[in-house]
């Protein structure tokens, strides 16, 4: 049918399709008005004419809208506004760790660039949704007029020489979704305030020069799906990450994290914490993550890891090397289907090569105590020197511990001895000799002179009973008793009121 059609149409009409088509495009074009024009050909000037913009010359202050776009240029019109602007220049990215935040000559822009003027440009085309300025030498703090773009959903500013912090005000562009500042020098913190972005997706500040903490901000972000904070100077513990059930991207390599693993969302699919400080147990929870593909926890100092996370259903890339790994594997251990590269290069681990990782993967286990693979694995003694240094270590602890409880026992034994044969002496005195000695103290008392009379042996000897008779009996007994009497009668008196309310009725 449609053959027939153009069968029909034949040569003769094709003059007639070509106007129609043309006619129709027409219709669909957008003539820009020339204010936007203006702003346009100001803004390249700002640029320094970057050689994508090199053939704006012939247009004539045309119709940009209409421009084809490329890979280098991009910009699209909605009723005659520009609501897309793209530019991709060729300066490089990065090229020094030289940068002070002053201009250098044929990488950055000049020394007369100004971002603040450049964004006030900027932000006159006040219906941009979507601004990608890649590599074009921009340096200087980031303006905080870029905020004045209310409608902005995306915003991509990687490899330029920005620096200094996000500026506060971009809190307010809420209808921000997508924001790459990657390959730049900024030199703040994570922002703290990230979660006024409540629809972003896209978090993307890799390659800066950002230090101190993740904000837990971060955490409150659920529509987040990618977060990349790479090649920072990101110090400390993570926040819990686990609410944010859209993200598929993790990717924290080459920062200074400090901490434990946090546990992380269900959904996902890569996850990069290569090279940084994590420590502790690779946790259980990670078995959880059923649409993991890669995990790179390489380079960290993390000491142990759950075997399931060899059989999760969708991994297929696993990196653990140089980490402390230590222990065996388990022989039995199941790889999951889909494991095609596994590293545990450079750990500690011991033992046999389960089966699984002995199959047609590839497999790297260079640098361990593996006994089925002599090459490349260290002597058992070098995973067992880390684990016994650890293990002496821990075993000086104990034994510092069990010492110094021991010599506390000790002493409070010997206190409590102290305390008990006192105390025992002075119970007994009182249970066994006090109501003897009572008599005998007041019959002592009712005399006036002698105040105190001779015992006979028997007794003393039965109401001292069991009172430490060896120490009387070497003295004379009746300088002691008297010497008795004079410093315990007070104490014995006390003790006996205190055990026999009523002595003088008992009396
Ligand atoms: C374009 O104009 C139409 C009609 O005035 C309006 O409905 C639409 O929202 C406008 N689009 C933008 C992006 O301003
Ligand atoms: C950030 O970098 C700029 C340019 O190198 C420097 O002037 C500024 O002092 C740095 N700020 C901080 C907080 O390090
Ligand atoms: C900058 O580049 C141009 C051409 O690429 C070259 O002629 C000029 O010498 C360079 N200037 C500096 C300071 O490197
Ligand atoms: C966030 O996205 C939703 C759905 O696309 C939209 O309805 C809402 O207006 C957006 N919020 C803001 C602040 O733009
Ligand atoms: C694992 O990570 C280390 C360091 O991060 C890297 O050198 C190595 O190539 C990775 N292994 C594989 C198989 O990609
Ligand atoms: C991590 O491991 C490295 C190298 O093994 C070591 O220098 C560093 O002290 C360890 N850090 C922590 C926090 O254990
Ligand atoms: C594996 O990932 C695919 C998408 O890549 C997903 O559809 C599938 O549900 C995942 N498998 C499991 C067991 O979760
Ligand atoms: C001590 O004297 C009192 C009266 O002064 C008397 O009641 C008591 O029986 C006397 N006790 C003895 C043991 O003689």
């Amino acid at each position: 049918m449609k053959l027939s059609i153009l069968q029909q149409i034949g040569c003769s009409n094709y003059y007639v399709l070509v106007f129609l088509s043309w006619l129709l495009l027409a219709c669909s074009t957008h003539q820009l008005r020339s204010y936007e024009t203006q702003l346009l050909l100001q803004l390249r000037k700002h640029l320094e004419y970057p050689l994508p913009l090199s053939n704006w010359e012939n247009h004539n202050n045309a119709d940009f809208c209409n421009l084809l776009s490329s890979p280098q240029l991009t910009i699209k019109c909605e009723n005659d506004s520009v609501t897309e602007l793209r530019i991709m220049g060729d300066k490089p990215a990065k090229v020094s760790n030289e940068f002070r935040g002053f201009a250098i000559p044929n990488i950055t822009l000049s020394q007369s660039f100004s971002m603040d003027s450049f964004i006030t440009t900027l932000v006159r085309l006040s219906s941009l949704k979507d601004v990608t300025l890649v590599s074009l030498g921009i340096w200087g703090p980031h303006s905080d007029k870029i905020n004045r773009l209310y409608l902005l959903e995306a915003l991509d500013m990687s490899s330029n020489f920005l620096f200094g912090s996000i500026p506060s005000q971009m809190s307010s562009m809420s209808k921000l979704r997508t924001l790459s500042f990657d390959q730049n020098y900024f030199n703040g913190s994570v922002p703290e305030w990230l979660d006024s972005w409540s629809n972003l997706t896209v978090l993307s500040l890799k390659n800066n020069r950002l230090n101190g903490e993740v904000p837990s901000a971060v955490s409150r972000i659920t529509t987040l799906i990618e977060l990349v904070l790479s090649h920072n100077f990101l110090t400390g513990k993570l926040p819990d990450l686990s609410k944010l059930s859209s993200l598929q991207l993790l990717d924290l390599r080459e920062n200074s994290f400090d901490s434990g693993l946090p546990p992380l969302p269900k959904g996902l699919a890569n996850v990069f914490l290569s090279k940084n400080s994590f420590s502790g147990n690779i946790p259980e929870q990670f078995v959880n993550l059923d649409q993991l593909q890669h995990l790179d926890l390489s380079n960290n100092n993390l000491t142990r890891t759950p075997p399931l996370l060899f059989s999760l259903p969708n991994i297929s890339y696993l990196n653990l090397s140089s980490n402390t790994l230590s222990g065996s594997l388990p022989e039995h251990l199941k790889c999951g289907e889909r494991l095609s590269l596994i590293d545990l290069s450079d750990n500690k681990i011991v033992g046999q090569l389960p089966n699984c990782l002995a199959d047609e993967r590839i497999v790297k286990i260079s640098g361990n105590c593996f006994s089925t693979d002599a090459r490349d694995q260290h002597s058992a003694s070098y995973c067992k020197d880390v684990s016994k240094g650890e293990g002496r270590s821990r075993m000086r602890e104990i034994v510092l511990l069990a010492g110094t409880i021991v010599v506390v026992i000790i002493l409070l034994l010997v206190g409590l001895m102290f305390f008990c044969k006192r105390h025992r002496t002075q119970h007994a005195v009182v249970q066994h000799i006090a109501p003897k000695l009572q008599s005998i103290l007041s019959e002592v008392e009712n005399r006036s002179s002698p105040p105190y009379r001779v015992f006979t042996l028997p007794e003393l000897k039965e109401a001292t009973k069991n009172f430490d008779q060896s120490s009387f009996l070497g003295q004379g007994l009746q300088g002691k008793v008297r010497e008795w009497k004079l410093s315990c009668y007070p104490i014995f008196n006390s003790i006996q009121k205190m055990l026999d309310p009523k002595p003088q009725a008992a009396a």
